[in-house]
């Protein structure tokens, strides 16, 4: 049998390779619901303006919603013969309704359809993602408040530079995934326009009203060139985009988790929840969660490369190459949703181990900044003058194989004569964390401020 929809110009079927090659539904099934209500919305809109009589436009919003029950139940068969779900549903209602079914379809096309019905999945999807980045800096805030005063030893190279608290650094995840959260709210503002009614590709002859359309369906307005309304794919590159720059600060933040529950950073104590033992080795604990985590990244970079290279050089308007963009949007927005909600329970359940983390946190001459800017505020030396004469107690330090505070007030004096006890008083890592009050140091009571603030910005949500 030749296809029901162009019937009328083919004689005979696809071949079934064809159909492999075609068909969407075993994936766009996933936006019926999307599919349903920007039928529902342009049918009212058809009969609003008189264009299919009301007596249909009842019997079609009856059967759209029996379907949409239907595919709820688990009772729908989806035909890959009927290629995708706009088809799909389409047949459906012909078997439920007769020939009004026939009529949906006026002043439309499946290029508008799509275009709209994957807006509105993606915009759905874009705001259950924005509340999961909420959900998981509120966790980070709360451990950030909860030990705003403990500290650890911050890197630069990923050696140790200079003590900072734990709760510092987990706020600067939290100013990440902040952004990150804005960022998928900036593509929503620009998403959130409709497609439908661009029909084809040219706009129709029939009085629509695309205005109401619209509105019903939460689009702040209708796009006002139909053109770009059936080929623009951007909206899917940004979310993607976001979704990218997000997962990356996932698998950075992953990689730290990874580091300090290793045996030889002992930083943290990851909960039984989100690690795995060896099948071999007794005594391992993995921190399987977190290295996947870190791997997804790659999945979710891969999706959004993916979508460029598709889009890239391709004609207006709309191609069927732009079916290839739902695979990996799916594929990526799912693992980026899983790997949030697993970083939050893994953020929940973590603990510090504050002295493994405050005795790393003196090591490596960390005060070294501290004892420089001592000398400038106290003997009144230029900066540069006061690194070299640290660098040299760094250096004797280093060659009796102690730590600075270890040093002798005679040793140090050797090096620079005006040196007083006074010193000692900023060697201390405590003292040096303590010290850092300029806006955004790592001082606990800016930190512990700091996590407040985000807290009651978070709960405003
Ligand atoms: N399944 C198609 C897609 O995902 C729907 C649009 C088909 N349009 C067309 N002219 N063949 O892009």
């Amino acid at each position: 049998m030749a296809n029901r929809m162009w019937g009328g110009r083919f004689s005979s079927r696809p071949d079934e390779l064809m159909e492999e090659i075609n068909a969407s539904i075993d994936f766009d099934q996933r936006f019926y619901r999307q599919d349903i209500e920007a039928s529902k919305a342009h049918c009212r809109m058809l009969a609003e303006r008189g264009i299919i009589s009301a007596e249909d436009a009842k019997r079609i919003l009856a059967g759209l919603d029996e379907i949409a029950r239907e595919i709820e139940e688990g009772r729908f068969t989806f035909s890959r013969a009927l290629e995708d779900i706009h088809m799909n549903v389409e047949a459906r209602l012909a078997e439920l309704i007769g020939d009004a079914a026939g009529r949906l379809h006026t002043a439309r096309s499946r290029n508008d359809q799509v275009a709209t019905d994957f807006r509105l999945y993606v915009r759905d999807t874009v705001d259950h993602i924005i509340g999961q980045i909420h959900a998981l800096m509120r966790a980070l805030a709360e451990k950030a408040h909860a030990h705003h005063a403990v500290v650890m030893p911050g890197f630069t190279h990923l050696q140790v530079a200079q003590p900072v608290t734990f709760g510092h650094h987990l706020l600067a995840y939290v100013e990440m995934f902040g952004r990150d959260a804005g960022r998928f709210a900036d593509a929503r503002r620009r998403l959130n326009e409709s497609p439908l009614g661009a029909a084809a590709l040219a706009g129709t002859g029939f009085p629509i009203d695309r205005e109401m359309t619209a509105k019903e369906l939460g689009f702040k307005r209708p796009m006002r060139n139909s053109i770009d309304a059936v080929s623009a794919r951007d909206f899917v590159l940004e979310v993607l985009a976001a979704a990218a720059i997000c997962a990356t600060h996932l698998s950075r933040f992953a990689e730290e988790l990874v580091i300090w529950s290793s045996a030889q950073f002992n930083f943290i104590r990851l909960s039984d929840r989100f690690t795995t033992g060896s099948s071999i080795m007794p005594q391992k604990r993995n921190p399987d969660a977190a290295e996947l985590i870190r791997a997804k990244a790659g999945r979710v970079i891969g999706a959004l490369v993916t979508l460029m290279v598709v889009m890239k050089g391709l004609p207006l308007a709309y191609s069927k190459d732009m079916q290839e963009d739902k695979e990996p949007a799916f594929d990526a927005l799912d693992t980026l949703s899983l790997s949030l909600e697993v970083m939050r329970g893994m953020v929940a359940d973590m603990e510090p181990v504050e002295e493994a983390m405050r005795a790393a946190a003196a090591t490596g001459f960390s005060t070294a900044t501290d004892l420089a800017d001592w000398l400038v505020r106290e003997l009144n030396m230029p900066f540069r003058q006061a690194h070299h004469v640290t660098g040299r107690l760094v250096a004797l330090a280093e060659e009796r194989g102690v730590d600075l505070p270890d040093l002798s007030l005679e040793e140090m004096r050797a090096v620079e004569p005006r040196i007083t006890e006074d010193v000692y008083s900023v060697l201390g890592v405590e003292n040096s964390v303590a010290s850092r009050k300029s806006f955004g140091g790592t001082a606990p009571e800016n930190v512990k401020r700091m996590a407040e603030w985000w807290l009651e910005r978070l709960a405003e949500g």
